[in-house]
């Protein structure tokens, strides 16, 4: 299976266009060591032809143009897109639906909970109808495998995870199974497991024995410190609160990783604040210590 990170930032991206805290600040001033991320998103295909979006982020144009395979210019209107699925609905994961008008119908695959969000608060489903067919839903539900057509030698498998739906979603401060999912994504043919979950606020052994037995685990790197936002001055909700469970700390992320035999154990979805992002922290140094790797925009994964 090829999996290709398309964007490894979470919302907002990196640099934040509106943010001068010490790594956006650093990085436009060339004071840090750092490399700018567009919006978590990431596309896996089994043929290296046909690819699954995971997430469409508002930055897929610059995503697609940086990658080749997935214009393949087999027709005057084409894409290597052949399916959609979806993690949640926040703004960061579905607003690229929007920019992919074009080519509707697209095949778009997520839970009810969140087509609910997408059919109300963000209506993205209603809107796009009025676009040569839409966004056709293929429904997801938690724990039931699926397959998608195009590429059907890789088997998903998607579970709940406990974060928080959106501002906009109407259940908002009622949350509900389906509101995020994680997946795992077997190639039938290699055995290869990737385990990916760009928002993951709190573990249990259910998920603790999915991430035993993957060989690659991308997972949320959003945070190091579960107040970041609040020591950067930026913002006062805790990765608790947003559903993200940040990676220092007793219980925290590393501590997590650091029980599962994966040969590779990557961080995504990483946040402006992170201080990760800044090659040369001591934070990296300890993640580089621990063989924790950070996602970057273009890396690609071999399973
Ligand atoms: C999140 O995952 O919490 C989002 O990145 C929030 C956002 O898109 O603003
Ligand atoms: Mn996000
Ligand atoms: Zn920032």
């Amino acid at each position: 299976m090829h999996i290709q990170i398309l964007g490894s930032a979470a919302g907002g991206g990196f640099p934040q266009w509106n943010c001068n805290c010490a790594n956006c600040a650093g990085f436009r001033s060339g004071t840090i060591r750092a490399h700018a991320r567009t919006q978590s998103s990431i596309a896996v295909s089994d043929d290296g032809v046909n690819w699954v979006l995971c997430n469409a982020s508002p930055d897929i144009r610059s995503q697609l143009h940086h990658f080749a395979p997935m214009q393949p210019g087999r027709a005057l209107r084409d894409t290597g897109i052949a399916a959609i699925v979806l993690m949640d609905s926040q703004i960061d994961h579905t607003t690229g639906l929007l920019s992919l008008r074009e080519g509707c119908p697209l095949d778009v695959w997520c839970t009810d909970m969140v087509h609910d969000d997408l059919s109300t608060g963000f209506p993205l489903f209603t809107m796009l109808s009025h676009w040569n067919g839409g966004l056709h839903w293929n429904p997801i539900e938690p724990s039931r495998d699926f397959a998608i057509p195009a590429c059907p030698g890789l088997r998903f498998t998607p579970f709940v995870l406990r974060s928080a739906a959106p501002p906009y979603s109407p259940h908002r401060h009622d949350p509900h199974p389906g509101d995020n999912i994680g997946l795992v994504i077997e190639d039938l043919r290699t055995g290869g497991k990737l385990f990916y979950a760009p928002g993951l606020g709190a573990v249990d052994d259910a998920l603790l024995a999915r991430m035993h037995a993957a060989d690659c685990l991308l997972v949320d790197g959003t945070l190091w410190h579960d107040d970041e936002m609040s020591r950067r001055g930026v913002g006062t909700r805790t990765g608790r609160q947003m559903g993200h469970l940040a990676q220092s700390g007793a219980g925290g992320m590393l501590e997590v990783l650091e029980a599962f035999p994966a040969q590779r154990k990557i961080l995504t979805h990483i946040n402006n604040t992170n201080p990760i992002l800044d090659e040369d922290s001591p934070e990296r140094a300890e993640l580089a210590r621990r063989q924790v790797e950070v996602a970057f925009d273009g890396m690609s994964i071999e399973l």
